[in-house]
């Protein structure tokens, strides 16, 4: 039947049996990742992101976890026009009256309420009984009503309750309005076929079970969450899976967007089921993800790897020559690689630069930002012969990253010298809170004695968890994209700088983590 609530006119009138509904929430369960901690405008801008890509729901943030993701939830609810934005509450009204203050002024909104419903969960973590649960449930979705007709439950940990308790939760938040319910992995221990079979059971178990739309949210601790998603899609007629961008989240993260997508998409005879995704974008917010919270993609992974589609044997290389088809399932451009093809040199005027930007599909808030990427363009055409996309993708999340408003700190140059047997020195100037300082110091290598010289004048008395580096394309003209790691009271956040000069991208990467740690704007892990 075709789906006539306006609410949910979003989702393009086609009929729900047929229709897969991707729920993204990477701004609110992938920022639950140690470090992955976002900005208000760095989720405004992965959200904006996401609209392009079409996804049907923005899981934006948890509103009541703190004054920022309040605003962050509510920018998101201003901005996007396209997808429907939901914000998580506990089942409380305390939680359930701010998620619907944030989401106001959205188009389309959404209240996502939730509570642990497995004995464990219940008496260990909540200490409530079965009877105060079912009660705190009920009554949260009913109050969630009064704000929106489009309320989803969750119970918590839900793979590992009782089935017979489940089935007496879901009838009764079906029965007070909730219109999707969703079943958590929330541990990632399911397994494909169990799983499926437990969502079949419960919806042939739940009396008003046709009354909602029922979901998946799977986390992957044992590996399986995209296995576990698409058996309850196929087997067990789940019509909305909850992913992230990249698999992000916290642990091992959750069900990964660009692999349930492509998966349905490529072997829809399998699935037989319409997306509403723009597929040319999973690239760019693939990379606008890892980008902005400095966790960087494996090179195998799925669809978004830097190798997800290159073929290194002199067989499949050859076999590829001569069809396509003989190695690849899926076209790479379909998902927004880019052929990797120089686009732009030292001569290149603003018009060239601005209309590669569009193609390449990223979209820049201002003239003024387009002027200041076009800048650091030219910079690096000055230093690197060939630009190629993916230069010009690494230079515009490293602007983004460099240029955050609220910085309290920025490089100005570095100089650094070192020779075999001797001990590394490195020079830094940069700018503290608007004033101009340099500082200088010894080092194990070249990059150690930049970040000691950085320490020197700061003294964050942060502690360097990870620092790694990564060649952007290939050969050794390539710029260098690192990513550090630094942990302080408790916090732990990300870096990430990009130069064709390693040392500079390092120290780029340094600075941009010390910022987060200082940020004005707050960063929260939602449910810490
Ligand atoms: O993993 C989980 O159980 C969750 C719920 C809040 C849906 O993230
Ligand atoms: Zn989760």
């Amino acid at each position: 039947m075709p789906n006539k609530d306006p609410t949910l006119a979003i989702f393009r009138e086609i009929p729900m049996s047929d229709r897969l509904i991707i729920f993204d929430t990477t701004l609110r369960d992938g920022e639950q990742s140690p470090g992955a901690s976002m900005t208000r405008d760095e989720k405004l801008r992965i959200a904006k992101q996401l609209e392009r890509l079409k996804v049907d729901v923005i899981e934006a943030g948890f509103a009541a976890s703190s004054n920022g993701d309040f605003d962050a939830v509510k920018a998101i609810a201003q901005h996007v026009k396209d997808s429907v934005v939901c914000s998580l509450a506990r089942a409380n009204d305390r939680d359930i009256a701010r998620a619907a203050e944030a989401l106001e002024p959205a188009r389309a909104k959404r209240i996502h309420t939730f509570i642990a419903t497995s004995a464990l969960h219940m008496e260990k973590k909540l200490r409530l009984s079965p009877d105060q649960v079912y009660e705190q449930a009920r009554l949260a979705v009913r109050f969630a009503r009064k704000f929106t007709d489009d309320v989803e439950f969750s119970p918590e940990d839900g793979s590992r309750s009782d089935p017979d308790f489940l089935c007496r939760v879901l009838e009764a938040v079906i029965d007070e309005g909730a219109r999707t319910i969703n079943i958590p992995d929330t541990v990632g221990y399911a397994v494909p076929e169990l799983f499926a079979q437990m969502i079949i059971d419960l919806r042939r178990r739940v009396p008003n079970s046709d009354k909602a739309i029922w979901s998946v949210h799977c986390h992957n601790d044992l590996g399986m969450a995209v296995a576990n998603s698409l058996a309850a899609v196929r087997q067990a007629g789940a019509r909305q899976i909850e992913c992230t961008i990249n698999g992000l989240g916290e642990r091992a993260g959750n069900t990964s967007l660009e692999e349930v997508v492509m998966a349905v998409k490529t072997r829809r005879d399998y699935f037989d089921l319409t997306l509403g995704i723009d597929t040319s974008q999973i690239v760019p917010a693939s990379k606008l993800v890892s980008g902005i919270t400095g966790f960087p993609v494996q090179p195998n992974k799925a669809v978004v790897g830097a190798n997800a589609f290159a073929h290194a044997s002199g067989i499949h290389q050859d076999g590829v020559l001569k069809a396509r088809d003989t190695y690849e399932i899926m076209r790479a451009e379909d998902v927004g690689w880019t052929t990797n093809r120089i686009v732009l040199g030292k001569l290149s005027g603003r018009t060239a630069f601005k209309q590669r930007l569009q193609e390449l599909g990223i979209a820049m808030e201002s003239d003024q930002d387009v002027n200041a990427a076009f800048l650091r363009f030219k910079e690096l055409a000055d230093r690197k012969a060939e630009i190629l996309d993916e230069d010009i993708q690494a230079l515009v999340s490293d602007q983004a990253m460099q240029m955050a408003s609220d910085d309290s700190y920025r490089l100005l140059s570095l100089a650094q010298s070192s020779k075999m047997g001797g001990r590394p020195h490195g020079e830094v100037v940069m700018t503290v809170e608007g004033r101009e300082v340099r500082s200088e110091a010894d080092g194990n290598g070249p990059v150690d004695a930049v970040f000691k010289a950085i320490e020197s004048e700061i003294g964050s008395g942060a502690e360097l968890l990870l620092y790694s580096v990564n060649a952007i394309t290939t050969g050794t003209e390539s710029q260098g994209e690192v990513t550090v790691r630094l942990s302080r009271g408790g916090r732990i956040v990300n870096g990430v700088g990009a130069d064709p000069d390693i040392v500079v991208a390092s120290a780029k990467a340094y600075i941009g983590a010390l910022n987060k740690l200082q940020a004005k704007q707050e960063r929260v892990n939602p449910q810490a």
